[in-house]
């Protein structure tokens, strides 16, 4: 078995060609040094930046209809946009948050003809005709929801990045008989994750709305 030290020498050989006299660490020093050369504008000035992620544009769009929050929308979107960026991108509703955008962290949870869903994993054009709820919502007449009251009593937050998506899926577990313990709102509750950790304050918050509603 080679030594660290040997190992070390090894690498620093002589390359066995012959042909260079160069060591192996030179030969890749070299190398990377050419393959810089190639990329870099024979000019020496600045290159316009190659983008690597130009959108494609839609080949078609489809028109649908959606109540978001009690108000009718007829708008125009490119079939593969999910429904958290037509919300959020088209229709302004920035209170849905964007976390992992993969369906693991809960941030961009609204409720969809009543049900709570991940919004990043749908897409808007499978929904026409579909009452949303976000959390832009829940407010009516200058009166917050009372598990916006009850998130603010219960300092059932620290950023506030995960707490819309916190409270919709909150007003989903509610309604889902999903609340009756403080083991069954941590179950439950388990698809939204909270970065700050501010789980105590959450579950209070959660079982006093569940008590008040
Ligand atoms: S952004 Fe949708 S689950 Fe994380
Ligand atoms: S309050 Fe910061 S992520 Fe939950």
């Amino acid at each position: 078995m080679r030594s660290f030290a040997e190992g070390q020498a090894s690498n620093n050989a002589v390359d066995p060609s012959g042909a260079s006299g160069l060591a192996r660490r030179d030969v890749l020093a070299l190398s990377g040094a050419a393959a810089l050369a190639a990329t870099t504008p024979a000019s020496g000035g600045c290159a316009a930046p190659v983008s690597t992620s130009a959108a494609i544009e839609p080949t078609s769009t489809a028109t649908i209809r959606l109540i978001v929050n009690g108000k009718e929308a007829s708008i125009e979107v490119d079939p593969r946009r999910s429904l958290l960026d037509v919300l959020r991108e088209t229709l302004n509703l920035t209170g849905t948050k964007k976390g992992c955008n993969q369906g693991a962290c809960g941030a961009c949870t609204i409720l969809l003809n009543g049900r709570r869903i991940v919004s990043c994993l749908t897409l808007a054009a499978m929904h026409d005709g579909a009452e949303i709820e976000t959390i832009e919502g829940l407010e009516k007449d200058g009166e917050l929801h009372p598990l916006q009251g009850a998130f603010i009593e219960h300092d059932g937050l620290q950023c506030g990045f995960c707490t819309p998506g916190q409270i919709m899926s909150a007003i989903g577990c509610i309604a889902e008989s999903h609340a009756g313990s403080l083991d069954d709102i941590r179950f439950w509750m388990s698809g939204n994750i909270c970065r700050c950790g501010a789980y105590p304050g959450i579950v209070a918050a959660v079982a006093d709305a569940a008590k008040r509603t």
